[in-house]
């Protein structure tokens, strides 16, 4: 379902520009084959005049051949009262596969976009299963958690949704995901300055957050899909286009080398920057507060243990998971 959401706005140049065409190939499975012709014939039949290409398979060693961008959506979601850490062992495995399938195929300058949950694991199972790729072209998805802070700032303060800039998500998408307040920005004000309830900020803003993807679930009997396919347009988009001037976007990257002190070896998100050719740097003006660095250990140690429960996926030994 994301992915039918995302293929119509990628072959519309929603995504990439409007003079930038674009060749699709889509990766299935036996199960969803005949889907995926049928995904296949509604593109064509759309003649978007920037769409080249549409390839469909099931082998990843011939789909990712020579990829730009690879979004990697396929994963089992989780159901009501699950969390999302519950799909490691079933989705691990797809996605040291596809590490393995990239390393071998894609073009060695391949972005990466993990969606599958847990993603920030995921993107971390895959990067290590592609040695040859940079570590920092791999992402694990969090932009659709800094939309979802942003829109409930917004609501809060009474103001659109644009006015709301410099909101960074730290760490897992999971619920002990940051949503920091304390460094995002209302018309150009710290978040605290224009929202005097900071017992809101900490609790109900934050909770909110970090469990909307749960709540959703209860509502729909399905994880989110329209927004998520939103969020990695966003996410895209933040990484071809310059981010503006005093601004920037979330996302999950490796930690090694990150100026905050977080552990190393690790898929965490953070706040990025771009110049809009594909790569980002990390931002390193922000502050830390001892509330916001209570809860990046917590959420540090939730990867940390999420990293021991896949050590044999990553080539890290015996896998223990708590
Ligand atoms: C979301 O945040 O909506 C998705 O990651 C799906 C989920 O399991 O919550």
């Amino acid at each position: 379902m994301i992915s039918n959401h995302l293929l119509f706005k990628l072959a519309s140049g929603q995504v990439f520009g409007h003079d930038q065409p674009i060749a699709l190939k889509l990766l299935g499975s036996e199960r969803s084959f005949q889907a995926l012709e049928g995904v296949a014939m509604e593109l064509e039949d759309s003649l978007f005049p920037l769409l080249r290409e549409v390839q469909i398979g099931i082998d990843p060693y011939e789909v990712f051949q020579d990829v730009e961008w690879a979004l990697l959506i396929g994963a089992k979601p989780r159901g009501p009262g699950m969390e999302r850490a519950g799909l490691l062992d079933i989705n691990g495995q797809i996605f040291a596969e596809q590490g393995k399938a990239l390393n071998a195929v894609a073009s060695r300058n391949v972005k990466v976009i993990v969606v599958g949950n847990p993603c920030n694991t995921n993107a971390l199972i895959c990067l290590k299963n592609a040695p040859d790729i940079p570590a920092k072209n791999f992402h694990g998805l969090t932009r659709l958690d800094e939309n979802r802070a942003k829109c409930q700032l917004a609501l809060k303060a009474g103001v659109f949704y644009d006015k709301v800039s410099n909101m960074t998500i730290w760490g897992n998408h999971s619920t002990t995901q940051v949503p920091d307040f304390l460094n995002a920005r209302i018309n150009g004000l710290p978040v605290k300055e224009v929202i005097t309830d900071h017992k809101w900020l900490e609790e109900e803003f934050t909770e909110k957050v970090q469990k909307r993807g749960g709540v959703l679930i209860k509502k729909w009997g399905r994880s989110s899909a329209a927004s998520t396919a939103v969020s990695i347009a966003d996410a895209i988009k933040s990484l071809v286009t310059p981010t503006p001037e005093g601004d920037w976007f979330s996302s999950g990257v490796y930690t090694d080398g990150n100026p905050y002190g977080i552990a190393e070896g690790i898929v965490f998100s953070m706040p990025c920057r771009s110049k809009g050719d594909g790569d980002y740097e990390l931002v390193k003006d922000v502050i830390f507060d001892d509330y916001l660095l209570k809860r990046l250990t917590k959420t540090e140690a939730e990867l940390l243990a999420e990293r021991r429960c896949v050590a044999h996926l990553i080539g890290g030994g015996v896998a223990y998971c708590d």
